[in-house]
């Protein structure tokens, strides 16, 4: 998606040769016109698939998977992070490591928000290691609900997240590929 990459040749900030900074369109600030412009290209990606549901995990992936669902016509469902005041048996729980942040976190979706007739289309804004990911495909696998694929805004390919869920025979579409951020270069596919 050219506009995408546009955006983060002029405004991303390689920080190392593993970590890219993209605070002024994804993780800080939000451009309506760029994230919109995504939902329609998630949207386009995914239309034949008969998506009942998005989902993400907060916070980065709220807007975007938000402008795919306006796009679709469906709700979004967005993943929490932080206990809800009551965890029970109506909530499904998922333990993620994150190896950017060097800790555990628990994702938790209440059951009331997603069932086994849903068909579901999973909406991240960057997948690293894909752990977070992996962890919300468990909450829709155990839901019973049918998981019709996963959109990613960036996907940094020198890192497994994408290919491991590609592997496990999931459709995945990002909308940037990064193959390096070597010599503070970002390096498209
Ligand atoms: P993973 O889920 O793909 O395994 O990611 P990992 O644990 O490695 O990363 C933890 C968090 O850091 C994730 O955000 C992920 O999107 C973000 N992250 C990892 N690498 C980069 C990077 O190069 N650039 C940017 N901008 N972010 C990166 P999160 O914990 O889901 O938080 P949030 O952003 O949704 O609030
Ligand atoms: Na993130
Ligand atoms: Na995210």
């Amino acid at each position: 998606m050219e506009m995408l990459k546009q955006r983060i040749r002029e405004l991303g900030v390689v920080l190392s040769d593993e970590v890219l900074k993209l605070d002024a369109i994804l993780n800080h600030a939000v451009d309506p016109v760029l994230t919109t412009e995504m939902g329609r290209e998630f949207a386009r990606l995914f239309r034949e698939e008969k998506v009942t549901k998005i989902m993400t995990i907060e916070s980065s992936g709220i807007p975007i998977a938000f402008a795919a669902a306006q796009e679709l016509g469906v709700p979004l469902v967005f993943a929490r992070r932080k206990k809800p005041l009551n965890t029970d048996a109506e909530t499904y729980s998922e333990r993620v490591p994150s190896f950017t942040k060097g800790f555990v976190t628990d994702i938790m979706v209440s059951k009331e928000f997603l069932s086994e007739h849903d068909r579901v289309l999973l909406i991240d804004d960057l997948i690293a290691n894909g752990a977070a990911a992996r962890g919300l495909i468990r909450i829709i696998r155990r839901s019973g609900a049918a998981l019709v694929g996963v959109g990613i805004g960036v996907e940094k390919s020198f890192q497994a997240g994408g290919r491991t869920i590609r592997e496990s025979g999931v459709r995945v579409e990002s909308l940037v590929r990064i193959s390096s951020l070597a010599g503070g270069q970002v390096h498209f596919e």
